[in-house]
């Protein structure tokens, strides 16, 4: 019964995957405009910087050793990029702002559009509030960032290689990509590191999310999570695409 609920939040993060959002079709058909990038590494970055305080913020309330121990691993890997010999996951990120025009000294205090706000408060009292049960977080944060099916158009390309071969960045700036967001050719286009994060949660929901409250609870957290994260890629695309501008490429 519980696998079926964790399979039923899985059907649901897939139904709505970033890849059925116009604003990733836009990126992924090489359509992107060096506005729509920046804005896209604007936007995107709060909810990022935001990422391993949710992630802690899970692990500090779950009791089982074992899997408080994969996130704080997952944390880690983050903020160090230690154990893939990178560094800081948000670094990368922002080295793929700067490959696009953005300086990231500008990010922590660039305005942010409601949507993205929205996006912000509802992960942070998801798994930080201690009157929200530690698995609507799970679900509707955790799994929704690591459950993501691949990004990848049409042909199976993927993210990385979209930025590496159609917008020509330099490896620096799609070295974001090869971590998250699909790989594409290499794999079945979920990098490994999402992979192995994905397998915990499903562990931790199927052991705590286990009464009917709590599964609507977690549930209802989900559906919450991807409307407004779709209503943020919208308020990307509507306020910083205009086809009429030139398609982004890398000139050094
Ligand atoms: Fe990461």
């Amino acid at each position: 019964m519980s696998g079926e609920f964790v399979a039923d939040l899985e059907g649901m993060i897939r139904a709505r995957a970033k890849t059925t959002s116009p604003l990733y079709q836009t990126i992924l058909a090489g359509k992107a405009t060096q506005r729509l990038l920046r804005t896209f590494v604007e936007q995107r970055w709060p909810i990022k910087s935001w990422w391993t305080r949710n992630l802690t913020g899970v692990a500090s309330r779950v009791e089982d050793i074992a899997l408080r121990r994969s996130l704080i691993e997952n944390a880690y890997e983050e903020e160090f990029g230690a154990l893939s010999h990178s560094k800081r996951h948000v670094e990368t990120f922002e080295d793929f702002g700067r490959s696009v025009g953005v300086d990231p000294r500008t990010l922590a205090t660039a305005a942010q559009f409601p949507e993205t706000v929205a996006v912000v408060e509802h992960n942070k009292s998801a798994c930080n509030d201690s009157h929200v049960h530690f698995t609507a977080g799970t679900a509707s944060v955790l799994l929704l960032m690591e459950g993501q099916p691949p990004i990848a158009d049409e042909q199976g390309r993927s993210m990385m290689a979209v930025m590496r071969d159609t917008y020509e960045l330099p490896e620096w700036g799609y070295e974001f990509f090869k971590h998250h967001a699909s790989t594409g050719a290499e794999g079945d286009g979920v990098s490994e590191l999402e992979d192995e994060h994905t397998e915990p949660l499903r562990e931790l929901l199927t052991r705590y999310c286990d009464t009917p409250q709590l599964q609507d609870q977690a549930r209802a957290s989900l559906q919450t999570a991807i409307e407004l994260r779709h209503a943020h890629f919208d308020a990307i695309l509507r306020e910083a695409y205009d086809p009429a501008e030139p398609v982004f490429h890398y000139a050094g």
